[in-house]
């Protein structure tokens, strides 16, 4: 499983997530779409539901409860929601006691509008207010609709230990902030999970070593910007001084800090972002063996007259400089990017500055997105969603093929090598072989031998899919 992305959207898509609970009386279904904080969101909503007695379910059909966590970042997320809405409205007419509920980004951003729009959806509850679902649950239970998508300055849900759902026992997200302060001109995140706080480091510390004690052996510590990360006594960051500023646990000091817990527990992180990635950051992930050689710098567009209209807040120039320190701090790591195409008034010119910056920087990786206008955005206050669809898709084409052939160089290069993986599961297409990834997020697939999940191994790669590596351990 590949998850990055500045919302990493869409990576994964409508999992139902199991847990067992023998001693739970009603069912849950959990389903989650979009991005990995939307994953993390449901352990927590797992956790909450559970200490009220709810056992969960893989079959929404005998479910009490339905729950699906929703993603807005475009127009195709939220129409798959609303077609699974479809399917769940099946199950309605011959059970009406069943209760649904939309969680997530699409909750917020549409509000009550959700319950007239969808005449299935009995409850409404956005981000910050998973605490409230037991007692919107009740309400539902007596007869009423239940809307929660009050957003908050101080929620980051740091005391509630998350229910690992549809977990390999050896990978776990971990989120350090919530929200997002950057206002991309494109973006709904900022409207749909508020302002951004951090979350106290303690907190973030002992639930990775927990982790740890529990066998798990790679956290990825979420955030819409987690270079962001600053904790000053639980201070919002705008109200800092630059002295208090310089004196709060950066996100280089929770890197340190998650790193020293083992030197068996590997660190991942996303997603940065190129006015935020300090050296200092770069430093941290190059001090430490077990903090992953892997950075999701999505840059959105080669162009600074498109950036500067994205208010990303950095140029084409700045992104390749912080590319340059990354080459230079960290020599062998590995990069991925988001690239949106067809963002509002993009000419032939600027969309060629974005194959021409692909063209230098050679991402392995990359989440390639045609625009998709988001209502209240500030695009869609101040701009026309002027390129015409056959264009946005071309160009997306366009990307695509390029990424294709750079992922397939990146990962050819990797033959030959040996890499140190840490063993995740059996690969999908061979129940002979195991799957894991190497430092730098490339999938890597050898004989399971007589290693064991959560293992480190070095595997000396043979051969090579377009975006995996094939060998043997030595
Ligand atoms: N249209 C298309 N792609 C978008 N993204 C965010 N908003 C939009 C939008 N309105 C993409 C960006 C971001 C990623 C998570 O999703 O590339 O980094
Ligand atoms: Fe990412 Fe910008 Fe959206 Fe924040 S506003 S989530 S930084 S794309």
């Amino acid at each position: 499983m590949r998850q990055s992305g500045e919302q990493m959207e869409e990576s994964r898509q409508g999992e139902a997530m199991v847990l067992e609970n023998p001693n739970g009386t009603k069912k849950m279904f959990l389903e989650s779409y979009g991005c990995a904080m939307n994953f993390s969101d449901s352990e927590i909503v797992a956790s909450v539901l559970a200490g009220k007695g709810y056992t969960s379910t893989n079959n929404y059909k005998e479910a009490d409860v339905v729950l699906i966590n929703t993603c807005a970042i475009r127009d195709a997320a939220e129409l798959r929601v609303r077609n699974r809405l479809k399917e769940f409205n099946a199950v309605k007419k011959y059970n009406p006691k069943l209760i649904v509920g939309v969680m997530g980004c699409m909750a917020e951003r549409l509000k009550s509008k959700f319950l007239e729009e969808e005449k299935i959806v009995d409850i409404v509850v956005g981000p910050d207010a998973y605490r409230d679902l037991p007692h919107l649950i009740e309400s539902v239970e007596g007869g009423q609709k239940a809307v929660n998508v009050l957003l908050s300055l101080q929620e980051t849900y740091a005391d509630i230990s998350p229910v690992r759902l549809d977990s390999n026992g050896v990978t776990a997200f971990i989120s350090i902030t919530r929200g997002c302060d950057n206002m991309c001109s494109f973006c709904v995140v900022p409207f749909t999970r508020g302002r951004e706080r951090s979350r106290e480091p303690e907190s973030i510390i002992n639930e990775a070593r927990q982790l740890f004690e529990q066998g798990y052996r790679e956290v990825t510590l979420l955030g819409q910007n987690v270079d962001s990360y600053l904790w000053a006594d639980g201070k919002a960051k705008k109200e800092l001084t630059d002295e208090e500023a310089k004196r709060g646990f950066s996100f280089a000091d929770l890197l340190d800090a998650v790193a020293k817990i083992s030197p068996e527990l590997r660190i991942r992180f996303s997603t940065s972002n190129p006015q935020d990635m300090t050296d200092d950051v770069l430093h941290a992930i190059a001090r430490h063996e077990n903090i992953c050689n892997y950075i999701h710098l999505p840059v959105q567009s080669g162009s600074s007259t498109m950036l500067n209209r994205m208010n990303r807040g950095y140029t084409r120039e700045k992104y390749f400089e912080r590319i340059a320190a990354i080459r230079q701090i960290i020599p062998d790591c590995g990069l991925s990017t988001d690239i949106i195409t067809g963002f509002c008034a993009e000419t032939d010119e600027e969309h060629a500055e974005t194959i021409s910056l692909m063209e230098a920087v050679k991402f392995d990786f990359a989440y390639m997105f045609a625009y998709s206008e988001r209502p209240g955005t500030a695009a869609a206050k101040k701009y026309t969603d002027d390129v015409p669809e056959e264009i946005k898709k071309a160009r997306l084409q366009q990307v695509i093929a390029l990424q294709q052939k750079h992922s397939a160089e990146r990962t050819k290069q990797g033959v030959g090598k040996i890499h140190k993986v840490l063993v995740e599961g059996v690969s999908k297409k061979s129940s002979e072989m195991f799957y894991g990834r190497n430092s730098q997020n490339t999938t890597v697939v050898f004989p399971k031998g007589n290693h064991k999940k959560g293992e480190y191994v070095n595997v000396l790669a043979e051969e090579c899919t377009l975006a995996t590596l094939i060998g043997k351990v030595i």
